[in-house]
């Protein structure tokens, strides 16, 4: 007994000493394995009387199993250690300063993505939050709560992807624009609303002017006594910043939407010079997005009492603005990941967050 116990303390005592698994593996084999001391004790058993291998028996399990688990625990302990000594190993210390040569080569933003970027910032500066929505929608949040129905010659013009569902009914598709996201704010919180949704949006096109994925951001302002005025100012004022000129030509020409009443399209002032234009000069119109006052139906299918809440919606397409403003002749270099392109187009980080996006804050 008392040397059992010895024998215990001796190998629990090695255990403990070891730091890695690969030496713990080695002790384990060496004392537990087929020629260990104790499976050589467990073999001495076969040749004692039945007595003492009743009484014997129990206790040298027992010891086996104790050591066992004392292994276990070793190696637990010991994986720990090392993820623990990896993780310190590898950590960087982000805070140093680039280091030139290699390192000092700079990422580009993507110009969606630095557009989008802008168009938050400008927005944020009218007191807009940001809201976002799932690329895959139902029905009713894409078409029907926008005053869509099922026999509307809107749904046609949207060329809409359909997911395969087992269910016609609550069929699933990607979204083909992002007014949905004004359906599932209206419906989650409570006016007054103002927010911003930029993101992708899908539609079954695909030549130099359209893109199966391209995006666009929503606007939606619902508030007591909101009028066109409000919305004139505000996209005028936008439009403005956006493209960096005071007094811009802005027009808002009565056109139709489902989910707005009246609704309008913008037009920008610009002038031809060669291939290039310049906005906001000369007597030319280019249309940059749609508008209009949210209509009655839409705020009742969102349970909102039209009579007690007015606003106003718009959407605009990121990369036509992008186009616009950078001068990019066609879409799809936007998506064709060419590193020259993306140099030349791309923002680095001190033009877009030190120049770009505050650039207004003071006024
Ligand atoms: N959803 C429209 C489209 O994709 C754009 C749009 C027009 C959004 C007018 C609006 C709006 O919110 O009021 O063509």
């Amino acid at each position: 007994m008392s040397n059992n116990r010895d024998l215990k303390k001796e190998i629990l005592n090695k255990i403990s000493k070891i730091n890695n698994n690969t030496d713990l593996q080695q002790l384990k084999i060496s004392e537990l394995g087929k020629k260990g001391r104790i499976s050589l004790l467990m073999k001495s058993l076969s040749e004692m009387s039945i007595e003492e291998k009743k009484k014997l028996g129990k206790e040298y399990n027992i010891l086996r199993q104790n050591i066992l688990d004392e292994f276990e625990k070793r190696f637990d302990e010991i994986s720990l250690l090392e993820i623990d000594k990896q993780i310190s190993s590898e950590s960087s210390d982000i805070t140093l300063p680039v280091r030139n040569g290699t390192f000092s080569e700079e990422g580009k933003i993507h110009p969606i993505t630095g557009t989008i970027d802008q168009i938050i910032s400008l927005f944020s500066d009218f007191g807009f939050s940001v809201e976002t929505g799932p690329d895959i929608e139902n029905d009713f949040n894409n078409f029907t709560a926008l005053n869509i129905p099922e026999e509307h010659p809107a749904r046609q013009d949207h060329d809409t992807f359909y997911l395969k569902n087992k269910n016609e009914e609550d069929r699933k598709l990607l979204r083909t624009h992002t007014s949905p996201v004004q359906i599932r704010t209206m419906i989650d919180t409570s006016p007054p609303i103002r927010i911003i949704a930029p993101g992708r949006t899908f539609r079954c096109d695909d030549d130099a002017t359209h893109s199966p994925m391209f995006h666009q951001v929503e606007g939606l302002v619902l508030d007591k006594n909101i009028n066109m005025g409000h919305l004139k100012g505000l996209i005028k004022t936008f439009c403005e910043r956006f493209f960096g000129v005071d007094n811009l030509p802005v027009r808002f020409r009565p056109s139709y939407f489902p989910f707005t009443e009246p609704s309008a399209e913008v037009d920008i002032g610009y002038s031809s010079e060669g291939d290039n234009i310049v906005i906001g000069s000369g007597s030319k119109w280019l249309e940059v997005m749609g508008c209009g006052m949210v209509h009655p139906k839409v705020l009742i299918n969102c349970n909102l009492d039209p009579d007690e809440w007015q606003g106003f919606a718009f959407g605009l397409g990121v990369e036509r603005f992008a186009m616009l403003k950078y001068g990019i002749a066609d879409l799809r270099n936007f998506y064709e990941g060419d590193i020259r392109w993306l140099d030349h187009y791309g923002f680095s980080i001190d033009d877009l967050y030190s120049s770009v996006l505050t650039k207004y804050r003071d006024k």
